[in-house]
Parts: C-alpha cells; structure tokens; sequence
C-alpha cells in the first residue's frame, strides 16, 4: 500500500513556506533539468531548500538544484522550483506532487511548468522549444496516476476533467510573444514515461504513431495534480536530443544540460512576457 501524502503534510510544508515570506504568487514555475537560470534572476528572492521543508523529498539529480526561489520576475511575484522530482528517484507519485499541491494550498493560481524532452516528431531538432498542447499519460494508463488514493476533497473533484489540461488563453499568449521575440515555437504533444532509461527506437517509433510530438520523465503529473486543483497551466518543452526512430544514434544527459544552455534564454523570454501579461 502507497502512503498517500494528506492535506495536513502538504499544509505543514506550506505553513513553513509563509513563514520565510509574505510575497504572494501569482505563479509557481517548475524548470526542467539545465532550466535553471530562470531562478536566479529572480528579485527580491528568498531561497528554500526542500531539505529545509517538512514531508518534502529531495531532488537528487545532476542539473536539479532543488530549491524553491520565492521572489519576482517582471515585477510579478512568482514561486520558483529550482529542480523537480521525478518519479524515477523512487518517491511516491504523491512526493513527486507535492510541491503542486503545496503551490495550491498557497493559493497559486497559475502554473508555468518546463522541462527537457526528447523529440518524437521527426523534424524538432535540439535546442527547439515546443509549445504542450496537450499530453499522454502512459505512467496513469498503467496505474501511477498522482491521485490515486483518498481524494483531497478540499483541493478537487474525484474524477477531476483533463480535456483542457493547457490553458488555452495562455497558450495563445505564449504564441504572441514567442512571434514577438522572434522566437520559432513548435507545438505538440508531450508523451510521460517514468523513465529513468530513454526510449528505445522501437519505443519512440510507438510514441510517435500514438501521436506524441516529444517525451519525457516528468510534467504530467505534475500537470494532473495542478489541473485538479484547478490551476491554469502553461507548459513548455525545450527540446534537448533529436528522436533516434531509426537506432542512429544514443542519448546521454550531458547533451540533454547541453541542449539546455541554448534553450533555456528562449524559455525565460517567453516566460517573462507571459507572466507580464498575468
Ligand atoms: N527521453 C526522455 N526524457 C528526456 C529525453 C529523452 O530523449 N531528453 C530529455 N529528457
């Protein structure tokens, strides 16, 4: 049997994060492996280890700091997460959420999360930043769904609805500023796998025919979790290694925080520009 996380451990996490500011979020941020430098920009910023955070796991991988970064960005406040937590480090799929849930118990209303993904549509190179438009849950299908368990009937519904899990609205802004800055968006579908091993080319070549445009080891959870709270989420994908359908080639996580470095000044620019327009 799981151990589920209840609304009294995410409130004692949340509690401990009021306690270090009164900054309200109009946004939580999550950024992706070599996504960092987003954060540290930040003004006014208070820095909390999720060591420091009661109930909280740790994130334990290269390129993950693992913090959260309260401070302001565009003179809004925002709710960094320097580093995430992925299923693979061998938490639970409620650990792996929490910091969403804590980001609704905050009051949070918006959620802009990244990450870095491998490509499944066969003309996104490394270094392109896709819009999500919508996901594939293939974690979920298999049974590891974030809510499964008791249902936070404070936070949402039971049977929480996914057919919008993208915001509409904001997708269509970051459009606007991604053409404003120049910047070429592509748009897609993102696949989550749990990972930790990449795909074989057997698996992305199944990816692609189930429709999925880029893959990888986080997001859709978290999506899920913010989507049942209610949250309106803005997802981007900067994708870090071209798909290998046919065997070519390898994948390695050097190139994945590599790829991050010439992605990561696309992601803030059109980051920055959606959260003025919050
Ligand atoms: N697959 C899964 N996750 C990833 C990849 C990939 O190729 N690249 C970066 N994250």
């Amino acid at each position: 049997m799981q151990n589920f996380i209840s609304l009294a451990q995410i409130d004692e996490a949340a509690q401990a994060i009021r306690k270090q500011t009164l900054l309200q979020p109009v946004a939580g941020i999550i950024l992706g492996s070599g996504l960092n430098d987003l954060a540290d920009s930040a003004q006014k910023a208070v820095h909390i280890p999720y060591s420091d955070l009661p109930n909280f796991p740790v994130s334990t991988v290269q390129g993950h700091v693992g913090r959260f970064v309260i401070g302001e960005l565009e003179g809004k406040p925002v709710l960094i997460m320097q580093g995430r937590i992925h299923y693979y480090e061998g938490y639970t799929m409620g650990q792996v959420t929490l910091p969403v849930r804590v980001m609704q118990r905050l009051g949070i209303p918006n959620l802009i999360v990244t990450n870095a993904a491998g490509g499944v549509h066969p003309d996104f190179l490394p270094g392109d930043v896709m819009l999500i438009t919508d996901q594939i849950n293939l974690m979920g299908m298999s049974g590891l769904n974030p809510l499964m368990g008791p249902n936070l009937d404070e936070i949402g519904p039971r049977f929480p609805d996914m057919s919008q899990a993208y915001d509409r609205v904001y997708n269509d802004l970051a459009r606007k500023v991604a053409k404003e800055n120049n910047i070429v968006l592509r748009e897609g579908v993102y696949a989550g796998l749990s990972g930790p091993s990449f795909e074989s080319p057997a698996d992305l070549r199944f990816l692609r025919l189930a429709g999925a445009d880029a893959v990888g080891m986080s997001t859709v959870p978290e999506v899920i979790v913010a989507r049942h709270g209610n949250m309106r989420v803005l997802g981007l994908s900067g994708i870090s290694n071209k798909a290998n359908l046919d065997g070519s080639t390898i994948t390695t996580h050097q190139e994945v925080i590599e790829a991050g470095k010439v992605i990561t000044p696309k992601v803030e620019k059109i980051v920055r520009g959606v959260l003025r327009s919050l």
